[in-house]
């Protein structure tokens, strides 16, 4: 049966995992296929819609890590595995894999920005994706802000993965600033084979890749993940467009020399 991506579908909480205070990761009994950097709108009926990234994927099953911030996800965090909620998509183009192909990758994730590159970097780690290495990049506001610790330290045996946090707390012996620095300390190899990935709140965005022009990467080498403002996801309603962009439908992932102008 050809399934309507416009149509919600109800999808079961298999499991739910707290990643910090107000971050869980909801487990989804689902066979609907997706790929890394795509998003589904997840609706809860009589409180309203809301995009998310699709965090993980695999047999049977999606993850969406979700933030507890307004209507929707407070209703979301309300639930239990098994309780259903309703998700329609996947929407989006997601990350350029073709274009990654036997490159040197960096990913610069800052804060819930690790969520829609989770998946990336879970292939990468499975060593399903064909990219000759891998650093990972991530910044959070504080410690307890971390997200996906056990993934990381899981990560950081096979490649390089370097956390930074705004603000350190008394336990707390690893960095401290913000990813641009990370990124300012870098020594790249390979400069032209190199290729950047950055998710995140809009400044660090900015600011971020900033620093990786300076370090003389192409601009035609980065790629930028938005989540702004949507609300249809499927280029109806006008929430996403910036100038003439409609960013659900032509993102939310953005080659720099495009993503410069959409950036505030
Ligand atoms: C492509 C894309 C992917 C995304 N992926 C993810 C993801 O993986 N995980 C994730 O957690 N989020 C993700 N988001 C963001 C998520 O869609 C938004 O946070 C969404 O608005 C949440 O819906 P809500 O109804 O819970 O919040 P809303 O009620 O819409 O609230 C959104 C914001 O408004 C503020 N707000 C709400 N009510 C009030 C009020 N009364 N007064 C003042 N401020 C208020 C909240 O503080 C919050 O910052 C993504 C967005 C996009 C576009
Ligand atoms: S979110 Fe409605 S047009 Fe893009």
């Amino acid at each position: 049966m050809i399934r309507n991506p416009y149509m919600p579908q109800e999808a079961e909480i298999l499991k739910i995992f707290q990643e910090t205070d107000i971050n869980y990761t909801f487990r989804l009994k689902t066979d609907l296929k997706v790929k890394s950097g795509q998003f589904l709108e997840v609706s809860i009926p009589r409180i309203g819609e809301a995009p998310i990234s699709v965090s993980d994927f695999g047999d049977g099953y999606l993850d969406l890590t979700i933030r507890k911030v307004g209507r929707v996800t407070q209703a979301l965090h309300n639930l239990q595995p098994g309780d259903k909620f309703f998700i329609r998509g996947p929407y989006g183009n997601g990350f350029p894999i073709d274009k990654l192909k036997d490159r040197r990758l960096i990913v610069a994730a800052g804060g819930t920005g690790l969520a829609p590159v989770k998946s990336l970097i879970n292939q990468y780690y499975n060593d399903s994706l064909e990219i000759k290495s891998l650093q990972l990049l991530a910044g959070f506001k504080s410690p307890g802000d971390i997200l996906f610790s056990s993934e990381l330290e899981k990560w950081s045996k096979k490649f390089p993965v370097e956390i930074t946090v705004d603000r350190g707390s008394e336990n707390w012996k690893g960095r401290v600033g913000l990813v641009t620095k990370l990124v300012a300390d870098l020594d790249i190899s390979e400069v032209e084979n190199t290729m950047v990935i950055v998710v995140g709140p809009p400044l660090m965005m900015k600011f971020t890749t900033q620093e990786f022009v300076k370090k003389k990467i192409s601009i035609g080498n980065i790629y930028l993940s938005f989540e702004r403002k949507m609300s249809c996801g499927i280029g109806k309603c006008g929430h996403c467009k910036i100038d003439d962009t409609y960013v659900c439908l032509e993102g939310p992932v953005f080659e720099y020399s495009k993503a410069i102008q959409l950036l505030d």
